[in-house]
């Protein structure tokens, strides 16, 4: 860098970064990877443009490990073995356009039903895919209403129904029940339907420790999304989408100009982010996966029980590592960069979080509820 002003910036920004790191407690976000093995891999423009499974003339790509971080997914979403597809991804968003995408393609006439919990990108990819939705009530823990389902899937029983499924709601990691969802769409009797699982968060360590309810695919899920950037860790935004192979072949065109399939949202495709999911998959292992999620439960129990401890009505949904509490101070959630919808707040135990950073949210949080006990009095 040259001139001694940039040279500044780029030094003062990097510092900020630094320190807004250490109170990030607020969003499913990993912090405690180290890639620096992957870092001579900078230098090359890594493109995975086209479908994974085929080669393209650009040859500059991580297709091939790309290939290994669909199969180990595959693996653990037990997805049919003749039968199944998927990419590395910008994000969950992404794999959640990609589903609905495939649903719409399966069921032209199809009708989408998802809760008031989702993520806001499925209502945003419903409207870009121009496909008629209802919205289903939630629970107070942020799981579907099944009855409100079943009401509405009633109504509209002369379409087929697309379902997304929440495997941890943003706010709260509320988990949806396939297996309740399948009865409530037999109830009516609909004949054609279509599960994706929205796995963001949870996804990528609920399959591991094999918890219940399940949401794999011999559970009748028909896709599922996960954010790699969450629980595994990645510097860059990326996901993992898996379909069953026969809905991707509804949508693949043959493209000349870069010799390979056009089977994904975007052309270009990060040829970056697999590698950072493939090392963090090959140096953990399953084994420390589980470990790391086992961690963060730990962690998660421990924050609910100490915000408790200080009068607040915290809680945790089962086998959740968000702990939701009411919306503290506006200092707190800026400091703390707490993510805040209708009164409520969260805190998120990701993987890099550690007890020290809790207690000094802990201390923060008890003198600015002190202050303001002494300015009621
Ligand atoms: C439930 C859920 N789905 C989807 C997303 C979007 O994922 P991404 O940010 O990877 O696009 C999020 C993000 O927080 C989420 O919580």
């Amino acid at each position: 860098m040259k001139k001694k002003e940039d040279q500044n910036r780029l030094d003062s920004y990097v510092a900020q970064v630094k320190e807004r790191v250490t109170n990030f407690i607020g969003y499913p976000v990993s912090t405690d990877f180290d890639y620096s093995e992957l870092y001579p891999l900078f230098k090359y423009p890594l493109n995975n443009l086209g479908d994974p499974l085929i080669e393209s003339t650009y040859d500059l790509n991580s297709r091939s490990i790309e290939r290994e971080v669909v199969q180990f997914f595959c693996e653990i979403f037990k997805a049919p073995k003749e039968n199944s597809w998927g990419y590395v991804t910008n994000g969950g968003s992404e794999g959640n356009l990609y589903a609905l995408y495939v649903a719409r393609e399966l069921y032209p006439q199809g009708m989408v039903y998802f809760s008031e919990s989702t993520h806001y990108s499925v209502n945003k990819n419903i409207r870009l895919l121009n496909m008629p939705s209802i919205m289903i009530r939630s629970q107070e823990s942020g799981e579907m209403d099944y009855e409100d389902l079943k009401d509405a899937v009633h109504t509209h029983r002369d379409r087929p129904a697309i379902v997304v499924a929440n495997i941890g709601s943003t706010m709260t990691e509320a988990k949806d029940d396939i297996s309740k969802i399948k009865t409530m769409l037999r109830a009516s009797a609909i004949r054609s339907s279509y599960i994706h699982c929205d796995a963001a968060l949870s996804g990528a360590y609920l399959a591991l420790l094999e918890t219940s309810p399940k949401f794999d695919f011999p559970s009748g899920t028909d896709s599922i999304a996960i954010s790699g950037h969450k629980f595994i860790g990645s510097p860059i935004p990326c996901g993992v989408v898996i379909v069953k192979k026969n809905y991707k072949e509804r949508i693949g065109q043959s493209i000349p100009y870069i010799g390979t399939m056009d089977t994904t949202i975007t052309g270009s495709r990060n040829g970056h982010s697999p590698l950072f999911l493939w090392y963090a998959i090959k140096k953990m292992g399953v084994e420390g996966l589980k470990e790391r999620a086992l961690k963060s439960m730990e962690l998660a129990a421990y924050t609910e029980k100490k915000l408790q401890e200080l009068g607040l009505d915290a809680w945790r949904n089962p086998n959740a590592i968000t702990v939701v509490m009411p919306q503290p101070s506006e200092d707190i959630c800026k400091k703390w960069q707490l993510a805040t919808e209708n009164g409520i707040s969260h805190i998120i135990c990701m993987p890099g979080l550690t007890q020290q950073v809790i207690d000094d949210f802990l201390e923060d949080l008890r003198n600015s509820l002190s202050s303001s006990a002494l300015k009621n009095c």
